[in-house]
């Protein structure tokens, strides 16, 4: 980002001045539109100034300032909003994030930390306006705080599903480092999300195409890295950047994701309409599956909008169905039972709903597909696909 970011400058009675000029230092990318001294005055700018964001510089959590940006955020919702602030213990913090702010600077910062922070809380600002806009398509980020949980085999699955049921559907492999997808999909790693990275210049919709591959269900997919040290030329504002265009650019978009809440993963949830948990039926993998709920939690998730998947659900290792509703809280919408098919579909590079369509894990895997097509379903809420293509895949039998 290197637009200039015109901004209304709100100065509470009382803060320092000089030192929220010297942060915001004349020439640089923030240009106050307007340094408006105290926070009535501030109150009166929300409705007049054609800025692009409001910056409060204040003393603390005074109840003026909180009211200013409940005000902004009811009447400028599109504004982002950072506070800066010489004295910000703890609580202040969450008091101003509560009340709207997307972040808070402690100053004295310099004034290019204090503009990153700027930078970040507009990216932040931006994702979570488009995830709240309703014309934006549903972008499902398929979770498990596990390795091998089976979020790759299900990730693969529900994307070819959704192409192959005529969907515009597209797959983002976020597993920077180790990320498999595309080997799950038969996909040559032609072109992936590092080449886009270090492309140069904007992005829009239409070069961002240009970086898919096309599996031949139709399936559109942003596949990793060929290696884990290009992960590093991978920027959460790039990611929310592209998790934005293919919103628009599509009817569906999935996100398989390592099994760690990385920085990235977080931003891909923070921007979601929808989690699908993978869990597997295993007590250390269950307790990780609690815990990924309880962090989805925190962060506030709808619990309406996720769905949990336990793979692996036949296995005898004494464990019930019950005893996974006692340790998550919530019971699994998805059962995947274990099979060969599996490890073999993913040796042929054929996801197991095209290339084993009669096996009970493509079943279920279908099941899922239905959840996320929810006009498809029948009355039984068994998932029928009027819209489904025909294949004919060679390797299929
Ligand atoms: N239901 C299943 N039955 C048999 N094997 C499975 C099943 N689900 C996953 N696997 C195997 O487990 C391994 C890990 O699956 P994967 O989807 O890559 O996990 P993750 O992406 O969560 O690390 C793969 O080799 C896959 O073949
Ligand atoms: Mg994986």
């Amino acid at each position: 980002m290197t637009e200039t970011i015109e901004a209304l400058v709100v100065i509470e009675e009382g803060a320092d001045k000089g030192l929220v000029e010297a942060t915001l230092p004349a020439g640089g990318r923030v240009a106050p539109m307007a340094f408006v001294e105290g926070l009535v005055e501030g109150e009166r700018a929300i409705r007049e100034e054609p800025a692009d964001l409001m910056i409060v510089a204040c003393r603390g959590a005074t109840e003026g300032v909180v009211e200013l940006i409940e005000r902004s955020r009811a009447e400028r919702p599109d504004w982002p909003i950072v506070v800066l602030s010489a004295d910000a213990p703890d609580f202040f913090v969450q008091v101003v994030l509560e009340a709207g702010a997307d972040d808070v600077v402690k100053l004295p910062e310099a004034p290019e930390r204090a503009l990153f922070a700027i930078d970040k809380a507009i990216a932040r600002h931006r994702g979570r306006a488009t995830a709240a806009r309703q014309d934006a398509a549903p972008m499902v980020c398929v979770l498990g705080p596990k390795g091998g949980a089976g979020k790759t085999v299900t990730a693969s699955n529900l994307v070819v599903d959704l192409a192959a049921a005529g969907r515009r559907a597209v797959a983002v492999d976020l597993d920077l480092q180790f990320g498999d997808l595309g080997l799950s999909l038969g996909l040559a790693p032609e072109r992936t999300i590092y080449d886009l990275a270090t492309s140069g210049g904007g992005l829009d919709a239409e070069k961002l195409d240009a970086y898919l591959v096309i599996h031949e269900s139709g399936a559109k997919v942003l596949l990793a890295p060929t290696r884990p040290d290009q992960a590093a030329a991978i920027s959460i504002e790039l990611l929310r950047e592209v998790f934005t265009l293919l919103r628009f650019s599509h009817e569906i978009v999935i996100v398989d994701t390592p099994p760690d809440f990385t920085p990235e993963v977080i931003a891909a949830v923070d921007v979601s309409s929808h989690v699908c948990m993978v869990g597997s039926m295993d007590s250390l993998s269950l307790k990780n599956t609690k815990l990924g709920l309880a962090t989805l939690e925190l962060m506030d998730y709808d619990p309406d909008q996720i769905t949990l998947v336990l793979n692996r659900a036949d296995s005898d290792v004494g464990l019930t169905a019950t005893d996974v509703e006692a340790v998550t809280g919530r019971r699994a919408e998805v059962l995947v039972p274990s099979a060969r098919d599996v490890p073999r579909s993913l040796n042929e590079g054929v996801p197991i709903v095209l290339g084993h369509q009669r096996s009970p894990v493509a079943a279920a895997l279908r099941q899922l597909t239905g959840i996320y097509t929810p006009d498809e379903a029948g009355p039984s809420g068994d998932h029928q696909a009027p819209r489904r293509r025909r294949f004919r895949l060679g390797r299929s039998r």
